[in-house]
């Protein structure tokens, strides 16, 4: 049964994994994740040059660790997979040469894996994983995406966010109203309390100049900016910031639009099956608006495990095993890596001479 050593390095989370592929499922036999989380927050956000010397730091220890726990040897790997783009460049760039070392070292193929790619193999890490096709709603730090996998492997982005990613808007929203990095699961946890209802606030559109909207792209800085209003609005009266109403009234307008969008965009193409990744997807409104407002509709709902959501090395093997289930993928050892790459274009990091 193959069976990979993952490593994941784009921004702030060093992560290593052993999974395997048994019996037509993504069997996990370590993983581990070393959030660098703590660090960065005293700078109200990831600090680049501080991420990749962590990455330096933590990744031999994890490789150890993970190597150990699974019980096997590195020779019984079919592969190492690194991710290799999108994501911070000098990070990216440990995990990536670790990886080509590792395969060069052991013989064994490398697989240079797109970042999203992997966030949307996490749902294979689920007890009922969805077979195309079906629409993925990824939202993440740094991307918001709808993209249709129309088979194993072949995406097709059909929307997107046109400013901040979802994620993003969630850490800039946490950071005006005083709340630590990351901002999303800071504003879930004080949202609870809050009135969802209590302020009206813009499900920004994207405006096409032929006229009319793209249906199935986002606009977070409008919303961002009227939070800015609501909070100065506030304060200019002398009043104490409702934290908690304005927390969940954000949630829960991000949780409709992104919601409504996926829904729409679903039942255009005639789709029954959705599907939600992301470090975001591990919100709790967003996740059971989804669920009950999909069932109405009678559209399967598929999401990733609460832990997989958030950046990890399980859904980077994931992805791997997915490729060499498909056939003889593998990376040149020349793959470097890069900050931007589009994922319709992640069949390219398996071509000679590599794109980067
Ligand atoms: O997928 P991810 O771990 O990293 C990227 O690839 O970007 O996503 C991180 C993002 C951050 O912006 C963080 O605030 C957001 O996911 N996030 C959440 C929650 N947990 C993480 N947003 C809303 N609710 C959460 N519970
Ligand atoms: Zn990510």
């Amino acid at each position: 049964m193959p069976t990979v050593l993952s490593l994941e390095t784009s921004c702030d989370e060093t992560a290593v994994a052993v999974v395997r592929f048994e019996a037509g499922h993504m069997e996990i036999l370590a993983n581990e994740v070393a959030s660098q989380i703590a660090e960065h927050a005293k700078w109200g956000g990831v600090v680049p040059e501080i991420a990749s010397r962590r990455h330096v730091e933590y990744l031999p220890v994890l490789v150890e660790k993970c190597l150990r726990d699974s019980g096997k040897a590195i020779e019984e790997m079919d592969g190492v997979a690194a991710t290799v783009a999108p994501g911070l460049k000098g990070s990216l760039m440990v995990g990536s040469i670790t990886g080509r070392t590792l395969a060069a070292l052991y013989s064994l193929p490398f697989l240079g894996i797109h970042h999203l790619e992997a966030h949307l193999a996490s749902v294979l890490l689920s007890e009922n994983p969805p077979k195309p096709p079906y629409l993925v709603l990824l939202v993440s730090g740094g991307h918001t995406e709808l993209i249709h996998v129309c088979s194993e492997n072949k995406f097709h982005r059909l929307g997107r966010s046109h400013d901040d990613a979802v994620g993003e808007a969630f850490d800039k929203v946490a950071r005006l109203l005083g709340m630590p990095y990351p901002g999303g699961p800071a504003i879930e946890e004080i949202a609870k309390d809050g009135d969802p209802k209590k302020f009206s606030l813009p499900k920004g559109r994207v405006s096409r100049p032929e006229g009319g909207f793209y249906p199935y792209d986002f606009s977070f800085s409008g919303l961002k900016t009227a939070m800015l209003r609501r909070v100065q609005a506030i304060t200019a009266e002398g009043g104490s910031l409702p934290l908690e109403d304005l927390a969940a009234s954000f949630e829960q307008v991000v949780a409709e639009v992104l919601v409504d969008r996926s829904l729409c965009c679903a039942t255009d193409l005639g789709l029954n099956k959705l599907v939600m990744v992301g470090g975001v997807a591990a919100n709790k409104r967003l996740r059971e608006l989804l669920a009950s407002r999909s069932a109405k509709k009678d559209i399967e709902i598929f999401m990733a495990p609460m832990p997989f959501c958030t950046d990890n090395a399980a859904m980077v093997g994931a992805a791997a095993l997915s490729r060499l289930e498909l056939g003889k993928y593998s990376s040149s050892l020349e793959l470097g890596v890069s900050a931007r790459w589009p994922m319709d274009q992640a069949e390219d990091l398996y071509q000679l001479p590599p794109p980067f």
